[in-house]
């Protein structure tokens, strides 16, 4: 198991020039755990985790990891200790998926260090557990879209960090590929110990594999703690202005949520399917 580390937004305020998105938010990310973070379009999730990684400073309040200010941060240092996987990240035209793989090893290489066996283990792992390795060859331009979603997984993974924070990792894959991936996810954080951000629009995955959830509204921490606590009718109808019946899974245990839309069943119609 790696060591926890403490990762932590303080009265953070984030915008870009004259808009505010982000208004004097504190989080805590529990450390060796998984968060999930849901919330509207537009409310400002990518925003927060951009913020987290560094790439975007804060107008106000400050994000600390271990205690330091990541964006005081040397960029290198940070990478190897924390990961992003962008909601739409780009790839060098052209770039074979075991090259753009090969650069989550970027950070773990020194001015003159060259390319190493523990370089290829890495690349290799994170292909086999992302179910990429026939992809290898392949020129990323040319994937579908859940392909190369999960060659971006497989970039985060080879980054070996002992913090991922992923922005909506299940987007473009189908519905086994999601739950993969999130076991993935789970697996990392059991065996390494990593901790685990995610932004995740599916409330029901989110509440199954998440320990903790956060719901953002309006550049604030709307709710925040235990899926059963979080995944509530009321915070749905607050978060999301949908109106929904909220039922604990009988498998997991979890709370699993159900819209109702404008034409939708009726309440006691559902409860009595
Ligand atoms: N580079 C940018 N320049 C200006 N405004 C931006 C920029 N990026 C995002 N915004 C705005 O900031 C707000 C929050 O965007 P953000 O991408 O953080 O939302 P989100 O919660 O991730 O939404 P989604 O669920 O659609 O991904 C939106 O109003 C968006 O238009
Ligand atoms: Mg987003």
């Amino acid at each position: 198991m790696t060591a926890d580390h403490t990762l932590h937004a303080d009265e953070l305020t984030l915008g870009y020039r004259e808009r505010t998105v982000i208004h004097d938010l504190d989080l805590e990310v529990p450390a060796g755990r998984l968060t999930a973070i849901v919330g509207a379009n537009a409310c400002g999730k990518s925003t927060l985790l951009r913020s987290m990684s560094r790439l975007l400073t804060p107008s106000a309040g400050q994000v600390l990891l271990d205690g330091k200010r990541v964006h005081r941060m040397p960029a290198k240092e940070l990478a190897r200790t924390l990961g992003l996987l962008p909601q739409s990240p780009l790839a060098p035209e052209g770039i074979t998926v075991s090259d753009l793989v090969g650069r989550g090893r970027n950070p773990h290489q020194g001015m003159l260090s060259r390319w190493s066996r523990d370089d290829d283990e890495a690349v290799a792992a994170a292909l086999e557990a992302t179910g990429s390795l026939e992809l290898a060859d392949r020129a990323v331009d040319e994937l579908s879209g859940g392909q190369r979603q999960r060659v971006w997984i497989a970039m985060a993974l080879a980054q070996q960090t002992d913090l991922l924070l992923l922005d909506e990792p299940t987007t473009f894959l189908d519905v086994a590929h999601q739950v993969e991936v999130l076991d993935l996810l789970v697996d990392l954080n059991r065996d390494r110990g990593t901790t685990i951000v995610m932004v995740l629009h599916d409330l029901n995955l989110a509440a199954r594999y998440a320990d903790h959830l956060v719901a953002i509204a309006d550049g604030r921490v709307h709710s925040a703690g235990p899926p059963d606590e979080v995944l509530t009718a009321e915070t749905v109808r607050a978060v999301f202005g949908l109106v929904c019946e909220v039922i604990t899974d009988p498998t997991s245990g979890r709370p699993l949520m159900l819209p109702l839309g404008r034409h939708g069943v009726h309440t006691s119609d559902a409860l009595s399917i």
